[in-house]
Protein backbone atom coordinates (compact mmCIF):
# COMPACT_ATOMS: atom_id res chain seq x y z
CA UNK A 1 0.00 0.00 0.00
CA UNK A 2 0.96 3.39 -0.55
CA UNK A 3 0.62 7.09 0.86
CA UNK A 4 1.13 10.09 -1.55
CA UNK A 5 0.84 13.48 0.74
CA UNK A 6 -0.95 15.73 -1.16
CA UNK A 7 -0.82 18.90 1.00
CA UNK A 8 1.55 18.83 4.28
CA UNK A 9 0.53 22.20 5.29
CA UNK A 10 -2.38 23.63 7.80
CA UNK A 11 -5.12 25.64 6.57
CA UNK A 12 -4.13 28.48 4.83
CA UNK A 13 -1.04 26.79 3.19
CA UNK A 14 2.44 27.90 2.73
CA UNK A 15 3.00 30.93 2.23
CA UNK A 16 -0.25 31.81 2.77
CA UNK A 17 -1.93 34.46 0.20
CA UNK A 18 -1.91 37.17 3.27
CA UNK A 19 0.82 36.21 5.52
CA UNK A 20 3.81 38.09 6.22
CA UNK A 21 5.22 36.11 8.54
CA UNK A 22 8.74 35.94 8.46
CA UNK A 23 8.15 32.44 6.87
CA UNK A 24 5.74 33.60 4.17
CA UNK A 25 7.81 36.46 3.52
CA UNK A 26 10.77 34.74 3.13
CA UNK A 27 9.63 31.92 1.15
CA UNK A 28 8.79 34.67 -1.12
CA UNK A 29 11.79 36.18 -0.91
CA UNK A 30 13.48 33.25 -1.91
CA UNK A 31 15.33 34.25 1.43
CA UNK A 32 14.77 31.35 3.62
CA UNK A 33 15.62 27.61 2.71
CA UNK A 34 11.89 25.98 2.28
CA UNK A 35 9.48 24.49 0.05
CA UNK A 36 6.14 25.54 -0.25
CA UNK A 37 3.02 23.38 0.65
CA UNK A 38 -0.89 22.82 -0.36
CA UNK A 39 -3.59 22.58 2.51
CA UNK A 40 -3.97 19.23 4.08
CA UNK A 41 -4.67 16.22 2.04
CA UNK A 42 -3.16 12.94 1.77
CA UNK A 43 -4.33 9.76 -0.64
CA UNK A 44 -4.48 5.86 -0.10
CA UNK A 45 -3.95 3.31 -2.58
CA UNK A 46 -3.43 -0.23 -2.56
CA UNK A 47 -2.46 -1.04 -6.22
CA UNK A 48 -1.99 2.36 -7.74
CA UNK A 49 -4.76 3.04 -9.89
CA UNK A 50 -7.62 3.52 -7.13
CA UNK A 51 -7.38 5.75 -4.55
CA UNK A 52 -8.86 6.86 -0.86
CA UNK A 53 -8.96 10.71 -1.00
CA UNK A 54 -8.56 11.68 3.02
CA UNK A 55 -9.46 15.06 3.09
CA UNK A 56 -10.94 17.51 0.42
CA UNK A 57 -8.79 20.43 0.70
CA UNK A 58 -9.19 23.67 -1.04
CA UNK A 59 -5.89 23.01 -3.10
CA UNK A 60 -7.12 19.76 -4.61
CA UNK A 61 -7.46 20.84 -8.33
CA UNK A 62 -3.60 21.52 -7.64
CA UNK A 63 -2.94 18.67 -5.89
CA UNK A 64 -4.59 16.16 -8.51
CA UNK A 65 -2.50 18.04 -11.67
CA UNK A 66 0.76 17.45 -9.25
CA UNK A 67 -0.56 14.07 -9.11
CA UNK A 68 -0.73 11.78 -12.42
CA UNK A 69 -1.42 8.75 -11.17
CA UNK A 70 -5.07 10.40 -9.91
CA UNK A 71 -5.66 9.98 -13.13
CA UNK A 72 -5.88 6.74 -14.54
CA UNK A 73 -8.02 8.00 -18.05
CA UNK A 74 -10.00 5.09 -18.12
CA UNK A 75 -12.92 6.46 -19.75
CA UNK A 76 -13.91 10.13 -20.85
CA UNK A 77 -14.63 11.43 -17.74
CA UNK A 78 -13.11 9.32 -15.28
CA UNK A 79 -10.80 10.14 -11.60
CA UNK A 80 -8.45 7.90 -9.34
CA UNK A 81 -10.24 8.96 -6.06
CA UNK A 82 -12.85 6.25 -5.59
CA UNK A 83 -14.24 7.70 -2.58
CA UNK A 84 -13.32 10.65 0.18
CA UNK A 85 -12.83 10.41 3.99
CA UNK A 86 -13.15 13.60 6.10
CA UNK A 87 -10.76 13.45 9.12
CA UNK A 88 -12.94 16.84 10.56
CA UNK A 89 -15.16 19.20 8.97
CA UNK A 90 -12.74 21.98 8.98
CA UNK A 91 -12.82 24.55 5.84
CA UNK A 92 -8.84 23.46 4.73
CA UNK A 93 -10.32 19.51 4.76
CA UNK A 94 -13.66 19.74 3.19
CA UNK A 95 -14.05 22.39 1.08
CA UNK A 96 -12.38 20.55 -2.13
CA UNK A 97 -15.57 18.83 -2.25
CA UNK A 98 -17.25 21.70 -4.23
CA UNK A 99 -14.35 21.11 -6.88
CA UNK A 100 -15.11 17.56 -7.23
CA UNK A 101 -18.92 18.54 -8.18
CA UNK A 102 -18.44 17.31 -12.33
CA UNK A 103 -18.27 13.92 -11.02
CA UNK A 104 -20.52 11.60 -13.17
CA UNK A 105 -21.75 9.65 -10.00
CA UNK A 106 -22.34 10.13 -6.52
CA UNK A 107 -19.20 10.74 -4.71
CA UNK A 108 -19.06 8.12 -1.66
CA UNK A 109 -18.07 10.03 1.25
CA UNK A 110 -16.90 8.65 4.45
CA UNK A 111 -17.41 10.69 8.05
CA UNK A 112 -18.43 10.80 11.52
CA UNK A 113 -22.21 11.43 11.76
CA UNK A 114 -21.08 14.33 13.58
CA UNK A 115 -18.84 15.77 10.67
CA UNK A 116 -21.51 14.78 8.21
CA UNK A 117 -24.20 16.71 10.33
CA UNK A 118 -21.60 19.93 10.24
CA UNK A 119 -21.74 19.59 6.41
CA UNK A 120 -25.93 19.38 6.46
CA UNK A 121 -26.29 22.43 8.49
CA UNK A 122 -23.48 24.74 9.88
CA UNK A 123 -21.62 24.52 6.21
CA UNK A 124 -24.41 22.46 4.14
CA UNK A 125 -21.63 21.37 1.07
CA UNK A 126 -23.84 18.19 1.14
CA UNK A 127 -26.92 19.95 0.14
CA UNK A 128 -25.26 21.99 -2.24
CA UNK A 129 -23.62 19.28 -3.65
CA UNK A 130 -27.04 17.69 -4.20
CA UNK A 131 -27.47 19.67 -6.86
CA UNK A 132 -24.35 18.92 -8.68
CA UNK A 133 -23.02 15.14 -8.42
CA UNK A 134 -24.37 14.18 -4.68
CA UNK A 135 -22.25 12.37 -2.24
CA UNK A 136 -23.30 8.76 -0.51
CA UNK A 137 -22.70 9.44 2.91
CA UNK A 138 -21.28 6.78 4.76
CA UNK A 139 -21.05 7.21 8.63
CA UNK A 140 -17.87 5.36 10.11
CA UNK A 141 -18.04 2.45 12.39
CA UNK A 142 -17.24 3.82 15.55
CA UNK A 143 -16.52 0.56 17.50
CA UNK A 144 -13.21 -0.03 17.37
CA UNK A 145 -13.40 -2.56 14.72
CA UNK A 146 -11.67 -2.30 11.02
CA UNK A 147 -13.75 -1.85 8.14
CA UNK A 148 -13.65 -2.15 4.57
CA UNK A 149 -13.64 1.02 2.08
CA UNK A 150 -15.96 0.86 -0.90
CA UNK A 151 -14.56 0.61 -3.81
CA UNK A 152 -11.45 0.18 -2.48
CA UNK A 153 -10.70 -3.59 -1.83
CA UNK A 154 -7.62 -4.53 0.34
CA UNK A 155 -7.65 -1.55 2.45
CA UNK A 156 -8.69 -1.36 5.66
CA UNK A 157 -9.36 1.31 8.22
CA UNK A 158 -10.16 2.11 11.39
CA UNK A 159 -11.53 5.82 12.99
CA UNK A 160 -9.80 6.64 16.18
CA UNK A 161 -11.81 9.58 18.28
CA UNK A 162 -9.45 12.36 19.09
CA UNK A 163 -10.22 15.11 22.05
CA UNK A 164 -10.15 18.68 19.77
CA UNK A 165 -12.24 20.79 18.40
CA UNK A 166 -15.28 20.99 15.36
CA UNK A 167 -15.07 24.10 13.14
CA UNK A 168 -15.31 27.83 14.49
CA UNK A 169 -18.66 27.69 12.66
CA UNK A 170 -19.91 24.55 13.58
CA UNK A 171 -22.39 25.13 16.25
CA UNK A 172 -21.12 22.42 18.63
CA UNK A 173 -17.60 24.58 18.72
CA UNK A 174 -17.75 25.24 22.76
CA UNK A 175 -18.99 21.76 23.54
CA UNK A 176 -16.95 19.36 21.49
CA UNK A 177 -18.53 16.22 20.77
CA UNK A 178 -16.77 12.49 20.29
CA UNK A 179 -16.74 12.49 16.46
CA UNK A 180 -15.94 15.91 15.63
CA UNK A 181 -12.24 15.01 14.83
CA UNK A 182 -10.87 11.95 14.35
CA UNK A 183 -7.54 9.71 13.50
CA UNK A 184 -7.28 6.71 11.42
CA UNK A 185 -5.38 3.65 11.21
CA UNK A 186 -4.65 2.27 8.31
CA UNK A 187 -4.21 -1.61 8.09
CA UNK A 188 -2.58 -3.23 4.98
CA UNK A 189 -3.89 -6.30 5.39
CA UNK A 190 -1.11 -8.50 3.23
CA UNK A 191 1.69 -6.75 5.50
CA UNK A 192 0.44 -6.55 8.72
CA UNK A 193 1.52 -2.99 8.55
CA UNK A 194 -0.20 -0.20 10.00
CA UNK A 195 -0.04 3.83 9.66
CA UNK A 196 -1.94 5.91 11.83
CA UNK A 197 -2.43 9.41 10.82
CA UNK A 198 -4.31 12.10 12.98
CA UNK A 199 -3.40 15.81 11.26
CA UNK A 200 -5.38 16.88 14.36
CA UNK A 201 -4.85 15.97 17.59
CA UNK A 202 -5.01 18.19 20.71
CA UNK A 203 -4.06 16.16 23.46
CA UNK A 204 -2.07 12.51 23.59
CA UNK A 205 -3.39 10.12 26.01
CA UNK A 206 -2.28 6.46 27.39
CA UNK A 207 -4.33 5.02 24.78
CA UNK A 208 -3.34 6.80 21.72
CA UNK A 209 0.51 6.03 22.28
CA UNK A 210 -0.32 2.41 22.70
CA UNK A 211 -2.29 2.50 19.32
CA UNK A 212 0.70 4.14 17.69
CA UNK A 213 3.09 2.02 19.31
CA UNK A 214 1.76 -0.65 17.40
CA UNK A 215 2.15 1.33 13.55
CA UNK A 216 5.35 0.79 11.39
CA UNK A 217 4.30 4.91 10.58
CA UNK A 218 2.97 7.73 12.24
CA UNK A 219 1.79 10.58 10.43
CA UNK A 220 0.61 13.40 12.80
CA UNK A 221 -0.05 16.77 13.61
CA UNK A 222 2.88 19.21 13.22
CA UNK A 223 0.89 22.80 13.30
CA UNK A 224 2.53 24.46 16.19
CA UNK A 225 6.13 24.62 17.39
CA UNK A 226 4.86 26.12 20.38
CA UNK A 227 1.54 26.83 22.15
CA UNK A 228 1.76 30.49 21.81
CA UNK A 229 3.41 30.47 18.09
CA UNK A 230 0.26 32.63 16.77
CA UNK A 231 -0.46 34.83 19.58
CA UNK A 232 3.55 35.63 19.89
CA UNK A 233 4.08 36.85 16.11
CA UNK A 234 0.39 38.72 16.56
CA UNK A 235 -1.73 36.97 14.34
CA UNK A 236 -3.78 35.11 16.60
CA UNK A 237 -5.33 35.77 20.05
CA UNK A 238 -5.99 32.09 20.15
CA UNK A 239 -3.02 29.27 21.64
CA UNK A 240 -2.47 25.69 19.46
CA UNK A 241 -5.21 24.75 22.68
CA UNK A 242 -7.44 26.90 21.88
CA UNK A 243 -7.68 25.22 18.30
CA UNK A 244 -7.35 21.77 18.93
CA UNK A 245 -3.95 21.03 17.98
CA UNK A 246 -0.50 19.68 20.82
CA UNK A 247 2.66 21.59 19.74
CA UNK A 248 5.72 20.34 19.37
CA UNK A 249 7.99 21.61 22.06
CA UNK A 250 7.52 21.26 25.64
CA UNK A 251 7.50 18.88 28.16
CA UNK A 252 4.71 17.34 27.18
CA UNK A 253 4.72 18.17 23.51
CA UNK A 254 4.79 16.29 20.58
CA UNK A 255 8.52 15.49 20.22
CA UNK A 256 8.68 14.02 24.28
CA UNK A 257 5.57 12.24 23.50
CA UNK A 258 7.06 10.65 20.07
CA UNK A 259 10.14 10.05 21.77
CA UNK A 260 8.35 7.28 23.94
CA UNK A 261 7.98 5.47 21.16
CA UNK A 262 10.25 2.50 19.53
CA UNK A 263 12.26 4.20 17.50
CA UNK A 264 12.06 1.56 14.32
CA UNK A 265 8.35 3.73 14.19
CA UNK A 266 8.51 6.16 11.28
CA UNK A 267 7.55 9.30 12.92
CA UNK A 268 6.59 11.87 10.40
CA UNK A 269 4.87 15.43 11.52
CA UNK A 270 2.19 16.65 8.94
CA UNK A 271 -0.66 19.95 8.54
CA UNK A 272 2.53 22.18 9.48
CA UNK A 273 1.34 26.05 10.24
CA UNK A 274 2.92 28.44 7.82
CA UNK A 275 4.27 29.93 10.89
CA UNK A 276 6.20 26.67 12.20
CA UNK A 277 9.92 27.36 12.35
CA UNK A 278 10.20 23.58 11.39
CA UNK A 279 9.26 24.78 7.55
CA UNK A 280 12.71 26.07 7.48
CA UNK A 281 15.32 23.30 6.52
CA UNK A 282 18.30 24.70 8.37
CA UNK A 283 16.70 25.71 11.46
CA UNK A 284 17.46 24.63 14.91
CA UNK A 285 14.25 23.32 15.71
CA UNK A 286 14.24 21.15 12.48
CA UNK A 287 17.30 19.70 13.58
CA UNK A 288 16.16 19.09 16.81
CA UNK A 289 13.48 16.92 15.35
CA UNK A 290 16.20 15.40 13.18
CA UNK A 291 17.75 14.18 16.24
CA UNK A 292 14.91 12.56 17.55
CA UNK A 293 14.48 10.65 14.37
CA UNK A 294 11.28 13.22 13.34
CA UNK A 295 10.56 13.68 9.47
CA UNK A 296 8.65 16.67 8.19
CA UNK A 297 6.05 15.94 5.25
CA UNK A 298 5.84 17.77 2.39
CA UNK A 299 3.84 18.00 -1.08
CA UNK A 300 4.23 14.44 -2.99
CA UNK A 301 6.04 12.10 -0.20
CA UNK A 302 5.37 8.47 -0.70
CA UNK A 303 4.95 6.35 2.56
CA UNK A 304 4.70 2.66 1.56
CA UNK A 305 4.15 0.40 3.98
C1 LIG B 1 -6.89 24.01 11.86
O1 LIG B 1 -6.74 22.81 11.75
O2 LIG B 1 -6.86 24.59 12.97
C2 LIG B 1 -7.12 24.72 10.58
O3 LIG B 1 -6.03 24.56 9.73
C3 LIG B 1 -7.80 25.99 10.63
C4 LIG B 1 -8.33 26.44 9.29
O4 LIG B 1 -8.52 25.66 8.37
O5 LIG B 1 -8.58 27.62 9.17
MN1 LIG C 1 -6.51 22.33 9.64
ZN1 LIG D 1 2.71 33.04 7.46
Amino acid sequence: MRIRVLGSSAGGGFPQWNCNCPNCDGLRRGSISAQARTQSSIAITVGGTDWLLVNASPDVLTQIRATPELQPARAQRDSGIAAVLLMDAQIDHVTGLLMLRERQSPLPLLATPEVLGDLTEGFPITRILSHYCGVTPTPLRLDGEFMPVPGLPGMAIRPVLLSSKPPPYSPFRNCPRPGDNMGLLIDNPATGQRVFYAPGLGEMTPELLALMAGCSVVLVDGTFWTEDEMQRLGLSKKSAADMGHLPQSGAQGMVAQLDTLPAAIRKILIHINNTNPILREDSPERALLSAHGIEVAFDGMDIVF
